[in-house]
């Protein structure tokens, strides 16, 4: 099964994303995440991207389908289970473009999850969220603290971090990246067949119950 999960900034992708891949063996491709490491790792691309995603705008499309195509290309050990595309696409451009990726590779789309969550929750979760440096574990202040406090709870990793692009003012100019060029792809997937909507806003055990039932 290949799904992605669509939503706005901090809408609950990544912590999603985490919970299908323990429970079915998924493998998780986060556009984000491939950023950042190259960002850690100081590449070339790397520097390049650093300051776009400060401010919160998106990266390239040539750079991000390149990213995909790699992770898809390299026949991924744990691909059995089926791919969960996490913050990509994000343009009708990336849209197409991995729609030839999967066709190339002889893979289907089975279903696209919106999670869909108010633009006044999002300032609290992006604002509280902090993320294991080492194990990637996603928690946030209020909703999902550390048992211990400064230690992570699945790898015992004192490296806790919270994002650049984490405070209001990224977050303003992410939402307004997600409703220009990202919301388009809701009535892309729709007129496909393959759009599933769940509230977002509810505790993170329903909705992961909700994305359950979407995905079948
Ligand atoms: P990316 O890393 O993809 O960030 P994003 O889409 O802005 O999404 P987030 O990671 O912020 O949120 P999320 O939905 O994963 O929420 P999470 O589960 O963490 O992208 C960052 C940047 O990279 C972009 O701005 C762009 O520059 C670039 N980029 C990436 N992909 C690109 C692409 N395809 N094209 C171009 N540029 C690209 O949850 C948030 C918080 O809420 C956490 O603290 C969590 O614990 C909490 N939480 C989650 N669910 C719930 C719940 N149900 N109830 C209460 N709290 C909850």
């Amino acid at each position: 099964m290949n799904i992605i999960l669509l939503g706005a900034p901090g809408a609950g992708k990544g912590t999603q994303a985490r919970i299908l891949v323990e429970g079915r063996g998924m493998v998780q491709l986060s556009t984000g995440d491939m950023l950042r490491a190259a960002r850690t790792s100081g590449t070339e691309m790397g520097q390049k991207v650093a300051a776009i995603m400060d401010a919160g705008q998106l990266v390239t499309d040539e750079i991000v389908i390149g990213l995909i195509a790699e992770q898809i290309d390299s026949d991924h050990p744990g691909h059995a289970g089926g791919f969960i595309f996490d913050g990509f696409p994000r343009t009708l451009a990336q849209a197409d473009a991995l729609g030839d990726l999967l066709a190339r590779k002889g893979l289907a789309l089975d279903a696209v999850v919106e999670l869909r969550v108010d633009d006044e929750a999002l300032v609290e979760r992006v604002t509280g969220r902090y993320t294991c440096g080492q194990c990637g574990e996603v928690y946030h202040d209020r909703t999902k603290p550390t048992k211990v406090t400064g230690t992570c709870d699945v790898c015992g990793s004192h490296d806790l971090k919270r994002r650049a692009d984490d405070n209001e003012d990224s977050l303003r100019q992410r939402l307004l990246e997600y409703y220009k060029k990202t919301a388009p792809l809701i009535g892309y997937y729709h007129a496909k067949g393959k759009l599933k909507v769940v509230d977002g806003l509810q505790p993170m055990e329903k909705v992961t119950a909700e994305v359950a039932r979407a995905i079948g």
